[in-house]
This record gives structure tokens, sequence and C-alpha cells, in this order.
């Protein structure tokens, strides 16, 4: 046969072949979302039986067979959250969301993570002694609440899990025996204790996803990667002295409630291939096991990188069921900033929680031979032998010939000389998406430099980070970074120095948020402000991984994954002392006491000095000893949150199966009357606008009076202006009238602020407007 003969009958078997509808297509792993069950909120392993095979007679009338369903489905979630996740074709899932019974059908997507002084910065303890009046002394510490983390799991044998002095786990704790971990190199030691309660672990999404079963020995709820372990300690770890990262920050690590029993559900895996994160199916596993063992609060640093509809968020679903059961959930905010509308956590019933600096910075100078001093960031291990000066070298004229010059220069893996950087210090830029100064230390370091400077792009401006160095380093914001490279070019043997990190406390201003902390406004439901409030996320030491060896065994680490554990740690504390509060009072309670202030008594900046806003931080940084006694708190439940979905567009259709008692839709909803601890009012005009607001009495008696702060152009009367209680749980509803004053530009958000006010309480509300 002639050769193009053959090859056209191939071309044409093929094109056939791919015109064909292919005998089976391609399966993906989808999550069904039904809402919730019609089962109470405690079911019996029958009720969860059947809502089990209520999932494959569902599923099983869409495609054909119970059997081929049974087959498909690899998660049921059968007791607080109503759904499955299973192997679908796309055309059956698209078959499947048109059932009525479906809320929604959304692809397993992977989800991100947001990657110790704090406390004493926070008012906790003062020069390490606890003061009486510290809310920890108070709420004994978070003795007995029971603090879950939906992470990477737990390395048990750190000391921050150690059970020493612990008595018995709380008897409304239902995890028993859940203890998916392996015995550390077949040591007697079993990894659970009266501390670490529970470890759990989820994967089959992450298999789905994977396209492969994953080794047994690596299923555990082990943490290899030491996210979990530092967000878990954080939220929950003992006390335990003499922490140091390479001899710096030197004192007790703790975690906000360092007496409470924490558990670890691992849902977030490595990356392979590509293929990582936290998968949406192994997120609703992990919360709906969270649920049923009965955790109090549940920290979650980690989210979609952007903005999603509620219905397909797994977070924001997930937490519904957890908080409808009285669960606090706290989640990051998100590490996409400094740009607008980059928060993903959006939805009311969780905390969202920015990040912003501590009082304490890891110093590192870079000194030039021109006697210039630039400041920088650093945990090196090791620091010069003497003060002198060694010669500076721009990566990109370190490299090798082969190599590429704009990969050289920020020290990417191959691209180094080991012959032209041996004995030098090595400049390299910091650009966001590639190389990162941890990595670039690493290729210093094994090409022989003596020193590295990772100097920041203008796009990572000053996001600088204290990060751990086998040599003597430091990571230069943009301004600083900018001088090194002329001074490079203009000298004809530039020469450098870098002193050896030094631990400074007492550094102001602070807090300053953190350039990478996502920012509002809130894409996905604008009429709510995200972030909620800021907390420490820069920098911060906390328990890690030994996976390499002891080095590790506590780390600084910076993200709103860090700040998210504080505020958890704290919420910990309040669910001790007031046991009764609803996640909504305890959120208000955090929100309303936050300061917009900084150390200096001076308006909190943004990373780039400038005065930040409520898009920044909310309501500002948590002040734990105000929040356990807020005076009063703005209150909500499951029905208020479904009607901020409903007048919000979200379709009563779905949203009555979204809850397990009859819902309708209200016929006329204002969406600003929505009871938020923050108010956001939209498109105002020059017509009056009246937004209601609710506050309940959890103090003495006392009356209290209101103070406002206008936004910019707008005029704010409040009716009444004193509110008079005489006992606790006393309800008093007011008014807020808002109204255009003069020009405004039109599309431009404005910022005041509310506060009542008895002398003793402050109870602060940011005001959002945006002009119409
Ligand atoms: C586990 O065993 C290996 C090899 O015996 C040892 O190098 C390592 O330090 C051990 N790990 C721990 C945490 O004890
Ligand atoms: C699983 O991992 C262990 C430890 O890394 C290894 O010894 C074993 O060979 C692996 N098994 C498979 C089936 O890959
Ligand atoms: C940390 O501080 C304690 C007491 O302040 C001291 O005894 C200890 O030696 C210090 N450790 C390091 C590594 O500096
Ligand atoms: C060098 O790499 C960059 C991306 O890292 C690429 O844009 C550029 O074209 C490359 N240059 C050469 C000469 O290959
Ligand atoms: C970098 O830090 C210096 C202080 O060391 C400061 O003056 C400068 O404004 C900072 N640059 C940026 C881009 O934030």
């Amino acid at each position: 046969m002639d050769f193009n003969v053959f090859h056209l009958l191939l071309s044409s078997l093929l094109i056939c072949l791919l015109l064909q509808k292919p005998a089976y297509a391609i399966k993906k792993s989808y999550i069904v979302y039904l809402g919730a069950h019609s089962h109470g909120p405690s079911p019996s392993d029958f009720e969860a039986e059947s809502a089990t095979n209520s999932h494959y007679e569902l599923l099983g009338s869409h495609v054909g067979s119970l059997e081929k369903a049974k087959e498909s489905i690899f998660y049921s979630y059968n007791r607080h959250i109503n759904g499955f996740a299973a192997m679908l074709e796309e055309e059956e899932a698209k078959d499947i969301a048109k059932n009525p019974k479906v809320v929604s059908v959304f692809l397993n997507k992977m989800m991100k993570l947001h990657t110790t002084r704090t406390w004493q910065f926070l008012g906790l303890e003062k020069d390490r002694i606890v003061p009486k009046d510290s809310i920890w002394e108070k709420a004994r510490y978070g003795e007995d609440i029971i603090i879950g983390n939906l992470d990477t799991g737990v390395w048990p044998e750190s000391k921050s899990f150690d059970d020493k002095g612990f008595g018995r786990i709380p008897s409304k704790w239902r995890g028993d025996g859940a203890c998916q971990l392996d015995r550390l190199n077949g040591s007697n030691r079993f990894p659970c204790n009266k501390k670490l309660i529970g470890a759990r672990s989820f994967y089959k999404g992450y298999e789905a996803a994977l396209g492969e079963s994953l080794n047994a020995s690596l299923t555990t709820a082990r943490d290899n990667e030491g996210h979990g372990t530092h967000t878990l300690s954080t939220a929950g770890g003992n006390f335990v002295p003499g922490v140091t990262v390479f001899g710096n920050g030197n004192g007790t690590a703790k975690g906000g409630s360092p007496k409470a029993r924490v558990a670890a559900y691992k849902v977030c895996w490595p990356s392979v291939n590509g293929v990582g994160g936290c998968l949406d199916a192994d997120v609703l596993a992990g919360f709906e096991a969270a649920i049923s063992d009965h955790v109090d609060v549940l920290s979650v640093s980690a989210g979609s990188t952007s903005p999603q509809y509620l219905f397909i968020d797994s977070f924001a679903i997930g937490s519904f069921h957890a908080v409808a059961k009285g669960i606090v959930v706290i989640n990051s905010a998100g590490n996409e900033g400094p740009g607008p509308g980059t928060v993903s956590s959006a939805a009311p019933w969780m905390i969202a929680v920015a990040a912003s600096s501590i009082d304490r910075s890891f110093t590192s100078y870079v000194e030039l031979g021109n006697k210039k001093q630039l400041k920088g960031s650093s945990l090196s291990v090791r620091s010069f032998p003497s003060h002198k000066l060694y010669p500076l070298i721009d990566a990109k004229d370190a490299k090798l010939a082969k190599a590429n010059a704009s990969d050289a220069k920020t020290c990417a893996d191959g691209t180094l000389d080991p012959k032209k950087v041996k004995g030098k210090i090595l400049v390299c830029l910091v650009e966001e998406g590639k190389t990162g100064a941890s990595e670039q230390y690493l290729q210093g370091f094994l090409a022989g430099a003596v020193g590295v400077v990772s100097a920041n792009d203008e796009h990572s401006g000053n996001k600088i980070y204290a990060l751990p160095s086998p040599l003597p380093s430091s990571n230069l914001n943009f301004t600083n970074g900018e001088y090194v490279y002329s001074y490079l070019q203009r000298t004809k043997n530039p020469m450098a120095y870098l002193t050896k990190p030094k631990t400074e406390v007492n550094v102001k201003p602070s807090p300053m948020m953190a350039e990478f902390s996502s920012r509002g406004p809130n894409i996905v439901l604008p009429s709510i402000l995200k972030p909620d409030v800021t907390a420490p996320g820069l920098d911060i030491i906390a328990a890690y991984s030994e996976v390499q060896g002891s080095v590790y065994a506590y780390i600084a680490d910076s993200g709103t994954s860090m700040s998210c554990p504080h505020v958890a740690g704290i919420v910990g504390l309040l669910k001790a002392l007031h046991p009764h509060w609803s996640p909504a009072a305890i959120q208000s309670a955090i929100m309303t006491t936050a300061t917009t202030v900084d150390d200096g008594g001076r308006p909190i900046l943004d990373s780039f000095y400038k005065k930040a806003t409520p898009f920044n931080y909310g309501s500002g940084h948590i002040q734990p000893n105000f929040a356990m006694d807020p005076g009063l708190v703005y209150d909500l439940n499951t029905v208020d949150y479904l009607n901020v979905l409903c007048a919000s567009g979200y379709s009563e259709a779905e949203l009555i199966t979204f809850y397990d008692r009859p819902y309708s839709c209200p016929k006329s909803y204002n969406l600003a009357d929505f009871n938020y601890p923050s108010i956001t009012v939209l498109d105002l005009k020059k017509t009056p606008v009246t937004v209601t607001r609710t506050v309940t009495n959890v103090g003495s008696p006392s009356t209290y009076k209101v103070y406002v702060k206008n936004p910019k152009g707008v005029s704010v009367s409040v009716k009444p202006s004193s509110l008079t209680f005489t006992k606790v749980g006393e309800k008093k509803t007011f008014k807020i009238i808002l109204q255009t004053m003069g020009v405004a530009k039109p599309g431009s958000f404005v910022f005041g602020e509310l506060c009542w006010s008895d002398g003793k309480h402050k109870v602060r509300s940011p005001l959002v407007v945006k002009h119409k």
C-alpha cells in the first residue's frame, strides 16, 4: 500500500473515532450537594444508612442502575451535610443538576492552603507573667474545649500536643478511636492522647483527582508538610518553654487555648503532577466528621484562590452545616492580596481573618561597601565569623553559559555557575510566582555562595519574610532591593556584609497589614463586609513536622493560614467562658471589640504605609481581653443566613433544601438589615436609606450612647441615640439613617464607624458606604 493512502486511511479512521461518541467517556469526580437531611441533628446509624441508600437511588435513577451508582459514589455525606461525591461523566453531571432535589453539582476542585510572642502582643501576658484580668486566666486556658483543624494533618510527637497534666477526655467527644496515625519508627507510643484526641484522614477526593491510589503508608493523618501542625499548635498547642528557631525568638510557644483538646482532620495533600491541595470532596468529608465528633471550634486555613458562588464552595457549604450545629468556624481570608476584591472567604457564618504583623521582627541588615545599611528579614542558621566585607554579585552575572539570564537573575535551579558564585554574596531577584527566597537561599548554598540577598521586585514590594536559611541571608523589600541593584551597577568592586539576624521586639508601628492578605470588597456577597478581622500572620513561630529532623520542631511561617488559628484559639477561650453563646454572638464579640489603631495610637497602616481600611482588616485587629466582655452582641441564626442568601439572589427552591425545617424566603428583605456586626450600604443616593440593627445585652444593666464617625460625604443619624438595658438577654432595635451629602464620586467606597458605649464597653461597627 502506498504510504500516503495508508496515512489517509489512518487519519480518516482517527477522525471517525473522534467524531463517534466514545464507548466510555472520561469520568471526573463531582460533588452532588443536596442541602440538609430530613433526619434530626443526631442521626442514628440506621438513619445515616438510609440517607446513603437514598443517594444510591438518586444517582441510580440517572446512571441506569443502583449497581452503577454504588460503584461511582466514593463519599456519601449522610449525617449533617446531605450529598455525595461520585465519578461521573460530564453529561451525567449536567443531567443530575436538573433534578429538583439537587442544590448544586460541581467538580471536585482543588482548594489551597493559605500559606511566639504573639500572645504577649495581644495582651494575654505581660513580661511572661499572665495578668489576672487576662482572658487566659478567666477562661481557664480553654480547658475542655475541643478545637478541630481542617488541614494537612498533625505531627503527633510534637511537644505542643503532649498530654501531661490533662484529665479525662470531655464526655461530649464522639470521635473515640479516630486516630488514623502511624507510630513513628515503630515506636510503642500511641500517637493520640488526652491532648490530641483525634486524627482523621480523608483522601478519596485527592485519589479521584490524581487518578491513582495512594501508597497505604501515606494515607494516615500524619502531617508530612508541617502546615497543619503549625496551625493546630497555634490554635490549641501546649505551653512549650524555650522554643527558638535557630536561636531566634526564644520564648514559650503556645496556642491561644493551651488547655484545649485538639483534633486534626487531614483534608489537604501534597502536590503531585499539579494535583494537590484540599479537594472539595475531602473538605466536605472533613466537615462532616468534625460535626459528628462534636468539636466546639473549627479552624480552616484554606480556601479557593478566587471568590466563588457559595453553593459550589465546599468551605462555605461545610461550614454552614457546622455553624447550624453551634460550631464556630474560622477561615483564613486568603493570601491573594493586595489587590481589591481578592477575599475568598465570603460567607457571613464564618469568621474571615486577614493577616497583619506583630511587634517582633527578625532583622538582618545588608551593609554595602559604601557604608549604606539596608534593613531586611532573616532566620539564618549561620552568621559570618567576623565583620568583614565579601564580594557581591548579581546572580545573572554568575550564570552558567547555557542558562537563560532572566532565570539566572532569580537564582532558578540549575542556572548558577559555582565557579562564579564561590566565596561571594549572591543577589537574587524575587519575582512573583518564580523561585522564592527560601529556594534562593538553598540554590546559593548549593552553588557555594557565602551569603544570599533576596531582593523583591516591584510586584513583591514589601512582602519580606524571615525564612530559615543554611547560610547568612536577608530578604529586602523593593525599595531596598532596587538600591542594591543600582549599587551593583555603579560600583567597580561591589562588596557587602550581612548582620546576624536579631530578634527585635516592640517594633513600631505594629500591627501593620501584611501585603499578601486578601482584601475586600466581597465579590460574592457585596452587602457583607469581608474580611471580618485581622490577627497576627507574619513570621509566626509554632510547631512543625520533624520530617527533616529536629531542626524544624518549631518554625516561623507567614500567611492568613497563621492568623486564622489565632482567632480559633481565642474563640476556644470565649466558648469556655460563654458555652451557650451562638457562633454569631462569639463572632460579634470578636468583631465589635477589635481595634483600628496601632500600638502608637495611630490608624493601622497597610503594607504601603498608607492608612488601612475595613477592606484590609474588617472591624480591626482582635483584642481578646475585650472580646470576653463585649457588652452587647449582634446575634444571628440559621434563618437569618438563609434570608441574606434569598435577598442576594439565591433561589428559594435551593434554600428550602438547605435547611432541615420548613422555610420560605421573606416577601421583602432589606439586605442592609442583616444583623451583622459590620454595616455595608451599597448604592447610596440622595434619598435617605434606613438600616435596622438589633443588639442583645450580654453585660450588666447599663445605658449605651451612640457615637458616629461619618463616612466622607455621608450624613448618619441613629434613632434612638441611647439604649438602656436592665437585664441580660434583653434586645433593643435601632435605626441608622444614611444620606449622601454634597457631591459624591459615583461608585466610590467611603468608611466610617458606629459605636455604642456605656463608658465601660465599646461596641464598634465599621460603616462601609458605596456611593451610587
Ligand atoms: C526514625 O528512624 C530513623 C532511622 O533509624 C532516624 O534517622 C530518625 O531520626 C528517626 N526519627 C525520629 C523522629 O525519631
Ligand atoms: C510505599 O511506601 C513505602 C515507604 O516509602 C515503600 O517502602 C513501599 O515500597 C511503597 N509501596 C508501594 C506499593 O509503592
Ligand atoms: C531562652 O531563654 C531562657 C530563659 O530566658 C534561657 O535559659 C535559655 O538559655 C534561652 N535559650 C536560647 C537558645 O537562647
Ligand atoms: C528566558 O526565560 C524567560 C522566562 O523565564 C523567557 O520569557 C525568555 O524568552 C527566555 N529567554 C531566552 C533567551 O530563552
Ligand atoms: C522598604 O523599607 C524601607 C525601610 O527599610 C522603607 O523606607 C520603604 O518605604 C520600604 N519600601 C516599600 C516598597 O515598602
